[in-house]
């Protein structure tokens, strides 16, 4: 079973295509039957909670999902793909880190006439630090763009990867003719949004000179397609195509049942769980507020990595400690929430709860698994969080505590003095927190300036910290999990800290 998963995200800058693919990909699938509905759906979505009119206002897409769809191929094979959406804004980048701890591969969709732009190559980062294996689509060659050589470089050059074209546009933009199979020889043409093999290229196909010799080069000049290493991370298969057109998506689609992985073992301190791995295991990469405002339940996104999960199982979450039994599991088929019956490794699973589930949580039958690897990221932004009301300072904690656990911010707080401090990655999370306060806790707070710009988990002996804290009370927080933090003013601040206290460690990162 394990073998027929793929779990997978689309990572891209905004308006490279991502919707679009998306759609396109789902239509394939047989999981939509309409282009447009991704968007959609999104906007039923969004009309149910007064929070997230922000994203309303700004025409953006803060939450995140998981479509699963199903496509059997040639040979009679049915695969599962699960494709976790990850936020396109750059604003959420802690979110959408975290969505990419839970995926096996990833398709990095390239606009054809901007290349490598700055979201793609971040994006990227975050799958190097993991060896999550990337197959390239290169978008838009319905229009024109860069010329191919030009953006297999800059892949190889800015990314470090080895490439390795398996189609080539013939034309691009007006002169767009099809795709040509580079393995096969065979060109697709777009025609009636049917494809039409018209033959081997060598045979019967007259290619425009230019496209020919280009075609030459390219099957000379590259490596061919090694699949180890591929999943290894260290090389990228580049398909061109068109999202818009449906040109070039359902070679994307087989190239990912084909080639990229099934699901991984995933890291614990004890050394990686296998899927095969009998007992029913999972990780929470994410935890997402019920849409209704009037109610605090949320769901929690599961990763399942081991066993088969059914439903009704009592499983212990690591943060917790004793077992809650998950009676109403929801796995997202793309057309409708459904409610699961079993799943099995590689799978995502929706999990409703009352806050008890936190990001970085391991789920397990005996609790006695913590699988690492989900950070928290050192805060870009700090502020400080002025309440209009002081009456109200208890339903701000809760807020700002609840608020924390789903990871929407990081909360601070400091060793001297009442004022707690918020931290987020993006500027558009101080205004989901600003909003979701009023709408959900009644409660109006101001942002300041903090005194604060950057934070630094610290770590060491008791004796280090005590020694430490003596001379730097003033710059001492604890996080939400009473986790001691350094508040530094600056990163040169941090850099003298470490020098001066090479028993301590900075770290810009949080492992729970
Ligand atoms: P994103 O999720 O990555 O942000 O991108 P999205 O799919 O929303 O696409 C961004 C814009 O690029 C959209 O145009 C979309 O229609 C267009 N686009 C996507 N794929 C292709 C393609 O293969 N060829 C061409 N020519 N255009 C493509 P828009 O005008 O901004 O939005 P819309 O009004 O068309 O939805």
């Amino acid at each position: 079973m394990t073998a027929s998963r793929r779990t997978f995200a689309i990572i891209s800058h905004p308006d490279a295509g991502k919707t679009t693919l998306t759609e396109k990909l789902l239509l394939q699938g047989g999981a939509i039957h309409l282009a447009g509905q991704v968007k959609a759906r999104g906007q039923a979505r969004r009309a149910r909670s007064d929070w997230m009119k922000i994203e309303q206002q700004r025409g953006i897409s803060v939450t995140s999902s998981v479509m699963t769809f199903e496509r059997t191929d040639a040979d009679g094979n049915t695969i599962t793909f699960n494709l976790l959406d990850t936020p396109g804004h750059e604003d959420f980048s802690e979110d959408t880190y975290r969505t990419l701890t839970a995926v096996d591969s990833a398709i990095m969709v390239i606009d054809a006439a901007k290349g490598i732009e700055p979201q793609t190559r971040k994006l990227f980062e975050v799958c190097r630090l993991r060896s999550v294996p990337i197959i390239t689509f290169v978008n838009k060659v319905d229009r024109e763009g860069r010329a191919c050589f030009d953006l297999l470089d800059e892949v190889a050059d800015v990314l470090a990867l080895d490439v390795c074209p398996m189609s080539w546009p013939v034309g691009m933009g007006g002169l767009f003719q099809g795709i040509l199979d580079l393995k096969s020889g065979r060109v697709s043409r777009p025609e009636g949004g049917s494809k039409e093999f018209l033959g081997k290229v060598d045979e019967d196909v007259e290619l425009p000179g230019e496209v020919a010799e280009e075609i030459e080069l390219a099957r000379a000049g590259y490596p061919e397609f090694d699949i180890e290493a591929y999943r290894g991370g260290d090389l990228t298969p580049v398909f061109f195509g068109s999202a818009l057109k449906n040109f070039g998506v359902v070679e994307l689609i087989d190239a990912i049942a084909k080639f990229a992985p099934p699901p991984r073992p995933q890291p614990t301190e004890a050394g990686p769980v296998d899927p095969g791995h009998k007992e029913v295991t999972g990780f929470i990469f994410k935890v997402q507020a019920n849409m209704d405002p009037m109610h605090r339940d949320r769901i929690a996104f599961m990763r399942l990595v081991s066993g088969t999960f059914k439903r009704g199982m009592k499983l212990t979450p690591s943060g917790l400690g004793k077992p809650i039994a998950v009676h109403s599991p929801i796995l997202f088929f793309a057309q409708d929430r459904e409610i699961a019956d079993s799943a099995e490794p590689g799978d995502i699973i929706g999990i409703p709860n009352h806050g008890t589930l936190r990001v970085g949580d391991t789920l397990s039958e005996k609790n006695q698994i913590r699988f690492t690897g989900l950070p928290n990221f050192a805060p870009e932004i700090l502020r400080r969080v002025a309440l209009k009301d002081p009456t109200k300072t208890k339903q701000l904690r809760k807020a700002l505590d609840d608020l924390s656990e789903e990871g929407v911010i990081q909360v601070f707080y400091p060793e001297i003095g009442s004022q707690w401090i918020v931290g987020v990655v993006g500027q558009l999370q101080l205004d989901v927190l600003i909003s979701r306060l009023e709408a959900e806790y009644k409660v109006e707070a101001m942002l300041e300036a903090s005194p604060f710009d950057t934070a630094r988990w610290i770590k060491g002996s008791d004796k280090a910290l005590r020694d430490f804290a003596d001379f730097n009370k003033m710059n001492l927080a604890k996080d939400r999990d009473g986790d001691p933090v350094f508040m530094a003013k600056s990163a040169w601040d941090v850099g003298y800290q470490q020098e001066r206290n090479p028993d301590l460690t900075f770290s810009a990162t949080k492992e729970r």
